[in-house]
């Protein structure tokens, strides 16, 4: 596979923007117009405010490299996975003339990205147990293609991508296969980022929105070839992470047993609201979830949903993308118990 013929000519061909922390950290630091005086704020822990932090993420992609066990050159970091899922349309993909492929339903940043960069879409459907179908895609895909979307565990269904179909995908498909693994900690699965060397076209994004608890902090990251990582570095704003995130990413990742019982309750509370959720007549389907919430199927969603909000209980209709569905996040069982009793009173 060569990335290189996959990416636009002008990114190939751009002389990317050098800051003046992207060459020193340290120092009589004269070069970037900073406040040397110091910040006009108190109390913080982080240090030095007055200075840009560093584009090239060292210390957090060291630390999250240990943690993830893959090379820190295989790791770009991003205000949250979204805007890496921006960066990498806009690296492979020439507005008015490439397309990118989205399986249907899943998360609608996707199409929201190719719309404002205007890339064309191509619209699949997952098939009835929600995977992709990979002949399908493939004979969808044209010489303009260059990424396929994939959301594992897939949102709003719940459900994770079968990996043989991704691995015949990245065989067969000339373009990126973007994995997307907001929700991958809360899966009884691996993570696909052990396949980045075998298949140099799969890129993994990842977040700390979810598990992590940090929707906050905005950071996410992608894991992929080091090549792709490079042109990620190249296109990105320069200061993209800021020091309280990355503060509060490094404090979190010395804590990351705090988020494995975060995924162990979250995963008790997905099976009780399962198992709930399933014991009323009147919701007609509950789909399996490997993930922080749960599609569920019942009459009148929209009427179910509005209900729900003059109650103070905010879930999300999801009926146009999944016929009758709604979907709710996990919640604490306290949320749980509350949701479930509006729930129940409302059907
Ligand atoms: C599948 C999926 N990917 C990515 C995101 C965005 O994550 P982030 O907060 O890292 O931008 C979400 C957010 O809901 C999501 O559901």
């Amino acid at each position: 596979m060569n990335i290189e013929s996959l990416v636009r000519k002008n990114i190939l061909n751009l002389k990317p923007y050098t800051s003046a922390r992207g060459s020193h950290l340290s120092g009589i630091l004269l070069d970037a117009n900073e406040n040397s005086f110091g910040s006009a704020i108190d109390d913080v822990k982080v240090k030095a405010l007055n200075r840009y932090p560093d584009p090239f993420h060292n210390e957090l992609r060291e630390k999250l490299s240990e943690y993830l066990k893959v090379n820190k050159e295989n790791i770009c970091i991003g205000v949250g996975s979204d805007e890496i899922i921006d960066l990498l349309v806009r690296i492979f993909c020439e507005p008015k003339i490439d397309n990118a492929i989205i399986p249907e339903p899943t998360y609608g940043m996707y199409k929201v990205v190719c719309d404002i960069n205007e890339i064309n879409t191509l619209n699949v459907q997952l098939n009835s147990s929600f995977q992709p179908e990979a002949e399908t895609i493939l004979n969808k895909a044209d010489e303009n293609s260059k990424i396929i979307f994939l959301c594992s565990p897939n949102n709003p269904t719940g459900n994770l991508i079968n990996p043989e179909i991704i691995y015949e995908l990245a065989k067969k498909f000339k373009g990126i296969i973007i994995v997307d693994e907001a929700y991958i900690e809360f899966a009884e699965s691996h993570s696909l980022i052990g396949s980045i060397n075998e298949f140099p076209n799969i890129v993994v994004t990842r977040t700390f929105s979810k598990a992590w608890g940090l929707a906050g902090a905005r950071c996410g990251y992608a894991v992929a070839s080091k090549e792709i990582i490079d042109l990620l570095y190249k296109i990105k704003m320069p200061y993209n992470i800021n020091k309280f995130t990355s503060e509060a990413i490094l404090n979190a990742l010395k804590n990351s047993g705090k988020k494995d019982k975060f995924v162990e309750e979250i995963k008790k509370e997905r099976e009780y609201l399962t198992q709930t959720l399933s014991s009323n007549a009147k919701i007609k389907k509950v789909y399996p979830s490997e993930s922080n919430y749960i599609l569920f199927e019942c009459e009148d969603p929209k009427n179910v949903y509005d209900k729900l909000i003059a109650k103070g209980i905010v879930i999300r209709d999801r009926s146009a993308q999944v016929k009758n569905c709604l979907r709710v996040s996990v919640g604490t069982h306290e949320e749980n118990d509350r949701f479930i009793k509006e729930l129940f009173g409302v059907l």
